[in-house]
């Protein structure tokens, strides 16, 4: 191997940076040299590739979004888009390209794989819904923010004694929602996996307010099918039963932006590395992930088009800790 390219796609991540440094770095170590796309498939297609030295990716470990910029592409979707990208690359002589991204970023790579193109992912979401991997980058800082909103919206709910539903990301995952729910003893937790009625969420809130609690929190993840519309459409009617005031927040990119916790620095620097291991032994296709706290590569061919459910057994737990 002489020359690799790397970019990252979607939805930006905490830790996204600390996983450039890693295939950078990693791949530097071993004599190739590394191009740089910028934003993502986009910057593919227009052929904005820069070299990357190991100065290039210093300071970086520690910031959050992604150096290299990063962009949805409707383009690179199409067969001829595929082709073209295919052509960006091997004008440069490039051999392979690290894809670091979430499940759409991960079926894009699928593509290239499948266009007999080398390619190894990463994954980094915040959702923490790629396949093939427990854990993704980005997904331990987003619990942790919510977390800390969580934390300081309980303080000001018990002095008024209200009730807060607090919206995290995710799209059609939970984990977010869930991990921060638990972590910071919600009283309620709605998401995507779980069925949950505004009229169930209503009676969990008021029943914390008949057993003298002083606040309530209902966590809120943003694909949930009981969210934040469908619950105060209740409330407006039946505000009364339920005891307490009710207050909304969103906290929206918040979750998705700022510096990465040392979990996501980790975990980046370890699959991006990995990432490098892969090239070198001339495994491509595959999803760099962990599994039961082990490296594993998973076909990107499996990965392709599926997602990873938020574990939804830990619900119950969550409901006999807000007793
Ligand atoms: O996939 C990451 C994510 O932050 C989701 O949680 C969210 O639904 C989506 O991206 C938001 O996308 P955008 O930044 O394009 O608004």
């Amino acid at each position: 191997m002489k020359r690799i390219a790397v970019l990252t796609s979607g939805g930006d991540a905490p830790g996204m940076n600390a996983a450039i440094r890693a295939v950078t770095r990693g791949a530097l170590a071993r004599g190739w040299e590394v191009l740089g796309v910028t934003n993502g498939y986009a910057g593919l297609l227009a052929g904005i590739f820069s070299p990357l030295t190991a100065r290039d990716v210093g300071g970086i470990v520690q910031k959050g979004g992604t150096v290299l910029g990063s962009a949805r592409s409707p383009e690179f979707a199409t067969p001829q888009g595929r082709g073209k990208a295919v052509g960006e690359l091997k004008e440069r002589g490039v051999e392979a390209l690290v894809v670091i991204g979430g499940n759409g970023s991960q079926t894009g790579a699928a593509s290239l794989d499948e266009a007999g193109f080398p390619v190894i992912g990463v994954a980094s979401t915040i959702d923490n819904d790629v396949y093939g991997t427990d854990v993704s980058i980005g997904a331990d800082t987003a619990v942790n923010i919510t977390l800390e909103a969580i934390d300081r919206l309980r303080t000001t709910a018990s002095s008024h004694q209200r009730a807060f539903l607090v919206e995290t990301m995710g799209r059609d995952c939970g984990h977010i929602a869930l991990m921060a729910g638990i972590a910071g003893g919600a009283e309620v937790i709605s998401i995507p996996e779980s069925d949950i009625t505004p009229e169930q969420m209503a009676e969990r809130l008021s029943d914390s307010y008949r057993r003298g609690k002083t606040h309530a929190i209902a966590v809120v993840a943003e694909g949930a099918r009981c969210g934040i519309r469908e619950m105060m459409e209740h409330y407006g009617k039946h505000k009364d039963s339920i005891g307490f005031e009710l207050r909304v927040t969103r906290l929206g990119h918040v979750v998705r932006g700022g510096a990465p916790s040392a979990a996501d620095r980790v975990l980046a620097t370890r699959i991006g590395a990995d990432a490098v291991e892969l090239m070198a032994a001339a495994r491509f296709g595959v999803l760099a992930g962990i599994v039961k706290g082990e490296p594993a590569a998973t076909p990107l061919a499996e990965v392709a088009g599926r997602t990873r459910p938020a574990d939804v057994r830990l619900l119950e737990l969550a409901r006999v800790m807000a007793l």
